[in-house]
């Protein structure tokens, strides 16, 4: 985890000034979280593929689990501890059938309404600034949730086949030569 997220940080370009940044306008972006909340669980519930990873009378507790993750962002409260919770919730959402992309596209969606609020309610370069803090944060959480995801799935196979990484990675490798010879070959 700790060399995914070193990679994270500098190609994001997130900064410790981020977390402060969000500590700072905590006041105004907490009033937010109801809304972004319905938002992500309407779309959710609306939408076929994604209805249906849900278990019935679910709805309040995944709600406020994101309420207490949209408020540990807003009020800055990234530490270490922060960042190895989000590298646990790809792990947690492979059982669920929760796929990366439906997570991106709700990361996306969150992003986008963040910075619609923060067009309404501040200055243009205030915006820019809360906004730029909470985009490279969730992009950072993003990679980690995704990578989270993709590193417990191989571990898992790897327990599963008794199997070493290395062993795996070397077939794969190989495998995937031989995948990309016959797409060359079409
Ligand atoms: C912005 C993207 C997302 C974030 C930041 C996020 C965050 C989280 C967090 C923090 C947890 C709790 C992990 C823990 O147990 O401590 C969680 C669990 C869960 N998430 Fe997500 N999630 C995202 C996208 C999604 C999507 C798109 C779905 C559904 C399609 C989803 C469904 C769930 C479910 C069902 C659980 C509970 C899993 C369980 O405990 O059985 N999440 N998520």
């Amino acid at each position: 985890m700790k060399e995914v997220l070193a990679d994270l940080i500098v190609l994001t370009g997130f900064s410790e000034e981020d977390p402060q940044i969000l500590r700072r306008y905590t006041a105004v972006t907490a009033v937010w979280q109801e809304e972004v909340t319905q938002v992500f669980y309407d779309t959710l519930y609306g939408h076929r593929a994604t209805a249906a990873v849900f278990r019935g009378g679910e709805r309040p507790s995944r709600e406020q689990t994101l309420r207490n993750w949209y408020q540990t962002v807003t009020e800055g409260n990234i530490d270490e501890k922060f960042w190895q919770w989000q590298w646990f919730v790809g792990l947690v959402h492979i059982p669920r059938g929760i796929t990366n992309p439906f997570m991106m596209g709700m990361m996306s969606r969150v992003q986008q309404l963040f910075w619609h609020k923060c067009r309404e309610n501040m200055s243009l370069d205030e915006a820019e600034m809360v906004y730029g803090a909470f985009k490279r944060v969730t992009d950072v959480i993003a990679g980690l949730i995704a990578e989270g995801y993709f590193q417990s799935y191989v571990h898992a196979m790897e327990r599963m086949s008794g199997q070493s990484r290395t062993l795996i990675d070397r077939m794969v490798h190989m495998e995937v030569e031989e995948m990309l010879a016959e797409a060359r070959r079409r």
